[in-house]
């Protein structure tokens, strides 16, 4: 699973075999810059959900309920989840565990299939006192499974593990009977995450658990120098360039 926000992205990850597209409310700070999740809006995960379900036709494409649209109760989660099947999510995804369990089932009843997310939660960043792995201590790591547990009883179809120790990520993964989605989790989840500017070297993010594929922020500056310098130049637009 890659993030995507956008048309192009989403082709290029169809074309490369990618089998999920996560429209993420990480959409706010890695487009719109924004410092958080937080700030991202239902309206922006209308509007980027669209792009990308208009772009593919394979991929599976999950979408984030935004802050503030789920917290409330099943009744506000119906709403917005319906809105986003409406825009081309397949899959919502919302953050939390045990405490939001009515709100998965409501969307499930609903025929809404939902992905959960636990460990480090971005919404939350402002509780949790920052980026910081989850679930370290015993109580931790075993409040993680039993909220893995309760989103799987309430219907959830995958659970992403983010920011969780190796070890605790393996464990949830044995135990509970739908497929873990790692991001920061280790290597023994069923299946893996990246922010794609991340994965391809654009951000210029160097978390512990990210691996950049390529170097793209690199490539982009190089082609955009070169591009400068050829306008400057006068090579560029040449006569095969020009028409007649
Ligand atoms: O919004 C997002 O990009 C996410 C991933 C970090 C899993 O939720």
């Amino acid at each position: 699973m890659l993030t995507s926000y956008d048309q192009f992205s989403a082709q290029v990850f169809e074309a490369a075999g990618i089998e999920v597209l996560l429209v993420g409310d990480s959409v706010g700070s890695t487009v719109l810059g924004h410092a958080s999740t937080t700030a991202t809006t239902h309206q922006d995960m209308l509007t980027f959900t669209g792009a990308v379900a208009r772009s593919v036709r394979r991929p599976l494409v999950v979408a984030d309920l935004a802050f503030g649209t789920y917290e409330t109760g099943p009744v506000d989660a119906l709403r917005h989840g319906v809105e986003l099947v409406r825009a081309g999510a397949e899959v919502v995804k919302l953050e939390g565990g045990a405490e939001i369990a009515p709100q998965v089932r409501a969307l499930v009843d609903a025929g809404i299939p939902v992905f959960g997310h636990l460990g480090f939660t971005p919404q939350s960043v402002n509780s949790l006192s920052g980026h910081r792995v989850q679930g370290r201590d015993d109580a931790g790591a075993e409040k993680l499974l039993a909220d893995a547990l309760a989103l799987e009883e309430a219907g959830a179809s995958a659970i992403v593990l983010e920011l969780v120790p190796a070890a605790v990520a393996a464990r949830v993964t044995e135990k509970v009977g739908v497929p873990t989605i790692g991001i920061g989790a280790g290597p023994d989840c069923d299946g893996q995450v990246l922010v794609w500017q991340d994965m391809a070297g654009l951000s210029g993010f160097h978390g512990r658990f990210v691996k950049a594929f390529a170097d793209l922020r690199g490539q982009l500056e190089q082609a955009a120098q070169q591009y400068r310098t050829e306008v400057r130049e006068r090579s560029y637009p040449g006569a095969e360039h020009s028409f007649e």
